[in-house]
């Protein structure tokens, strides 16, 4: 092939778009362009010509590059050009974003403990053995420690645990403060448990302590009540089961009556009218005296609740995993006004 007829074509070669350009490339520069076959065609030439010949391949080769490279600058900035802004144009919406179901429940119930003068107290999440068990009436070595399984970390020399409940929180106003006290601990706690719909490895707890002189179980009760009526409404009514705790004595289960069906029965309370929603108890003695508190003087209740429990009774929401997965199509259902 003609060395001056290839360059008088890359020459002559008309580029005025995007794909002109890309024809000019795959013709004279592409890999089975006209002038790579010129470089498989110097082993043909004489060896003295062949020095001479590469090098007006190459020249010819930059020439090709550089046509190449000064078209594709401007025609881009052709087409930046053409590019008018539309001022009268619509904005594009900004998302707006919205409060998490558990947090949307977690200031519920906060709200209604503070009308009754309850102050919200945290603390750490990973506990040592001390406040999550021990002050808590948790003997070592207690079957009862095995009844919430535990992750374990190691600090130092010292070995923690994620805490399992946010008693622990408990523990510490009582070691720090006088009664009478009258706190709820929202928080994060964890739990070794294998994920499914029914059970996470970590969920959130709302947990509440009253001390004071002459607190009794009737008050508790009584709390309890008007916690139920503020949460679920006017019509809800609860009831207490035995149950067991190590950290109170006596200790109860509570349900409230059904919120889908007012206890007549349905699928969602399993036909006994009543749905689970938190335990508590009077606080055992030991708790107390372990905490500096003078059990002879004082006496106090607390009580513990999961926000996604009382979240999916809410909000019928079915599978924990939802909590956690960030799913926008399973928050955006929680934006205000939807
Ligand atoms: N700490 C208990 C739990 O996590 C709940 C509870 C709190 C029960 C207070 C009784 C009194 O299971």
């Amino acid at each position: 092939m003609d060395l001056k007829e290839i360059l008088a074509s890359v020459q002559t070669f008309e580029i005025n778009s995007a794909s002109d350009l890309e024809s000019f490339r795959i013709q004279f520069l592409g890999a089975k362009g006209q002038i790579k076959d010129l470089y498989g065609e110097l082993k043909s030439v004489p060896n003295e010509e062949k020095r001479a010949v590469g090098q007006q391949i190459n020249e010819l080769r930059q020439i090709a590059e550089d046509k190449f490279e000064s078209f594709k600058i401007s025609l881009a900035q052709v087409q930046h050009q053409s590019e008018k802004i539309d001022v009268s144009r619509p904005g594009a919406d900004s998302m707006i974003g919205s409060h998490h179901p558990l947090s949307l429940v977690r200031k519920e119930i906060i709200e209604i403990f503070n009308r009754i003068g309850y102050v919200v107290s945290e603390g750490p999440e990973i506990e040592d053995d001390w406040h999550n068990f021990s002050a808590l009436n948790f003997p070592p070595e207690h079957p009862a420690r095995d009844m919430q399984d535990t992750f374990f970390v190691e600090k130092g020399e010292q070995e923690m645990a994620l805490r399992t409940h946010t008693s622990s929180v408990q523990v510490r106003v009582m070691e720090n403060s006088k009664p009478p006290i009258r706190t709820i601990s929202p928080g994060r706690v964890f739990r070794n448990e294998a994920i499914s719909a029914r059970a996470h490895c970590f969920f959130h707890q709302i947990e509440g302590l009253y001390i004071d002189k002459n607190v009794s179980f009737a008050d508790l009760k009584q709390t309890l009540l008007f916690f139920a009526k503020e949460l679920f409404g006017e019509k809800a009514t609860i009831r207490l089961r035995p149950s067991y705790f190590p950290f109170t004595e006596p200790s109860a289960e509570v349900d409230v009556s059904c919120t889908l069906c007012h206890g007549k029965g349905c699928n969602v309370c399993k036909y006994s009218g009543w749905l689970e929603i938190l335990g508590c108890g009077m606080v055992d003695p030991n708790v107390l005296d372990a905490c500096g508190i003078d059990s002879t003087v004082y006496s106090g209740f607390a009580f513990g609740m999961g926000v996604e429990r009382i979240a999916q009774l809410k909000y019928r929401v079915t599978d924990l995993r939802l909590y956690s997965e960030n799913d926008i199509r399973f928050l955006k259902q929680f934006t205000p006004g939807n």
